[in-house]
């Protein structure tokens, strides 16, 4: 179990931050949204203009996006995984957080990480994937392919707002990939 003091006290930590200029644009402060009692801690980019609004990741339609294809391999994003993201502040108008925004932001992550102990961590897209692990190759070579690092298993996904511009869910497009990438995590979070 989570020593759910220390998580509160981190998110309440968090939600004063003014470490990066995000802080001066944002509505909330995003820290994250799910179960932390969870094996399974999934990754994204930032806030959009919904979730600053509401203070809670992947509420809008990238969300909704990221909850159905979660749920068609049986995961509920509410219960079984806790979702946050590389920064927690929204850029403005969306644009991919820069270099100094998220180092003064993966302190807040890594302890997010630390303290939920996930076995499984998910990746959306590419920023999550070069921010986090330092890798820099595309998303759609590296989708689907554990990466194993210090006792956790890494798999990265399509963005769902990439799924959102993708909409086909034929075999062998993006959707569909995914589909599979995350009959992988099911399967991986159901057997630790
Ligand atoms: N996109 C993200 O990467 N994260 C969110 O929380 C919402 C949209």
């Amino acid at each position: 179990m989570i020593n759910q003091k220390k998580f509160n006290i981190l998110e309440s930590e968090c939600s004063k931050c003014l470490k990066c200029s995000l802080s001066s644009t944002r509505n909330n402060v995003v820290f994250g949204r799910g179960n932390p009692n969870s094996n399974l801690f999934v990754i994204g980019e930032g806030p959009g203009q919904q979730e600053d609004e509401q203070g809670l990741a992947f509420v809008g339609r990238a969300g909704k996006m990221l909850d159905s294809a979660f749920l068609s391999v049986g995961i509920d994003t509410n219960k079984d995984c806790y979702i946050s993201n590389i920064v927690k502040c929204r850029p403005p108008n969306n644009r991919k957080p820069l270099a100094n925004e998220v180092k003064e932001c993966m302190p807040w992550l890594n302890e997010q990480i630390e303290l939920i102990k996930p076995k499984v961590i998910v990746l959306a897209g590419s920023t999550a994937v070069q921010s986090y692990l330092n890798i820099d190759e595309a998303i759609s070579k590296l989708r689907g392919g554990w990466i194993v690092r210090d006792d956790i298993k890494y798999m990265p996904i399509f963005h769902p707002s990439y799924l959102l511009r993708n909409p086909s869910k034929e075999k062998g497009k993006p959707k569909w990939l995914t589909w599979q990438d995350l009959k992988k995590v099911k399967k991986e979070i159901s057997s630790v």
